[in-house]
């Protein structure tokens, strides 16, 4: 048994910023994994083998999974790639699932989301083998997820979770608020904080687009989870003095003055809200550097048998 050791983020090196600083340790994790492959190699193991599955051609899902290979080319992982184009049908699809489900050289593997509309993408989404399922998204790493049993967590929550560990971030008895309640989310993360664990221990409260009163709960949190995909809608007067604010959003905004035309802000009103909080995630450098090293660290995982032995 090979095991995975952790770097510890210096937390001293950042004692005069409040930032948690995801690409730094999104850099570390990197190493770490290259470092796991190369033990792997010495041993004479099995090198981790990701696939992944790209239907059209969605420009964002492009960008995305073309990361995602090299990402894994860069650390010594096995990928590889499946394209097909946006006529494939539902049932050709399936049939590459369950060529992937059999293949017993691949470890893990991802169907890139969205899928053309002709294409029901639960029925896809439930035909992945939980085993394989590295993205977490079958409703039985889910449900093992809810009940605390080894499962495969999805990127971006599993990412905060590292992030969280790394920084020492304490959640025991802590007022979470987390902003969002999607399945791949906002719904995992209020979960993982609750559960009886570190991370967790918390008392989570979940908010999304019919809360009454947002406001007075994030003024409430110690923590704050933004994960509604509204550009910089978390503001100064909606948290407390000290509060640890996570955010997950990702949004375009209008910028004649940048070079694109345009630029990347969270979910929170950085600036003003930096000002208030104890720890803070920068957009970008925050969560969205760690969802490939999270869905890198599940692909070693699946390699390891770490969760389905
Ligand atoms: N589309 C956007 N993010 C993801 C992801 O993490 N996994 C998959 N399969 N599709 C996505």
């Amino acid at each position: 048994m090979i095991t995975f050791v952790h770097f510890e983020v210096k937390t001293e090196n950042y004692q005069d910023m409040n930032i948690l600083d995801g690409r730094t340790l999104a850099v570390d994790i990197r190493r770490e994994l290259a470092e796991a492959v190369v033990e792997i190699k010495e041993n004479g193991g099995k090198i981790p083998h990701l696939a992944a599955v790209l239907v059209g051609e969605d420009p964002a899902s492009q960008v995305y999974v073309r990361n995602k290979v090299r990402s894994c080319e860069k650390i010594g992982f096995k990928s590889t790639l499946i394209r097909k184009t946006a006529d494939v049908t539902e049932d050709q699809l399936m049939a590459i699932v369950a060529e992937l489900n059999e293949d017993d050289d691949i470890d893990g593997f991802i169907v890139q989301l969205p899928l053309p509309d002709h294409i029901d993408e639960k029925r896809v989404t439930l035909a992945i083998r939980p085993e394989k399922d590295v993205d977490g998204f079958h409703p039985v790493n889910f449900g093992r997820m809810a009940q605390g049993l080894p499962a495969y967590i999805p990127a971006t929550p599993n990412g905060i979770l590292e992030m969280i560990k790394r920084y020492h971030i304490d959640t025991a008895g802590k007022e979470v608020v987390v902003v969002g309640r999607s399945n791949i989310v906002g719904m995992p993360m209020g979960i993982l904080l609750a559960q009886k664990a570190y991370p967790g221990n918390a008392t989570v409260t979940i908010c999304h687009s019919r809360t009454a009163d947002l406001s007075e709960h994030t003024r409430r949190a110690d923590i704050i989870v933004a994960a509604i995909g509204r550009p910089e809608f978390i503001t100064a007067d909606m948290v407390k003095e000290g509060v640890v604010v996570i955010d997950v959003g990702i949004n375009r905004v209008d910028d004649p003055s940048a070079e694109r035309g345009y630029r990347l802000v969270g979910d929170v009103d950085y600036n003003d809200v930096a000002a208030k909080a104890s720890w803070i995630t920068p957009v970008p450098g925050g969560v969205g550097q760690l969802t490939v090293v999270s869905l890198l660290m599940n692909t070693l995982k699946a390699s390891r048998k770490e969760i389905y032995s």
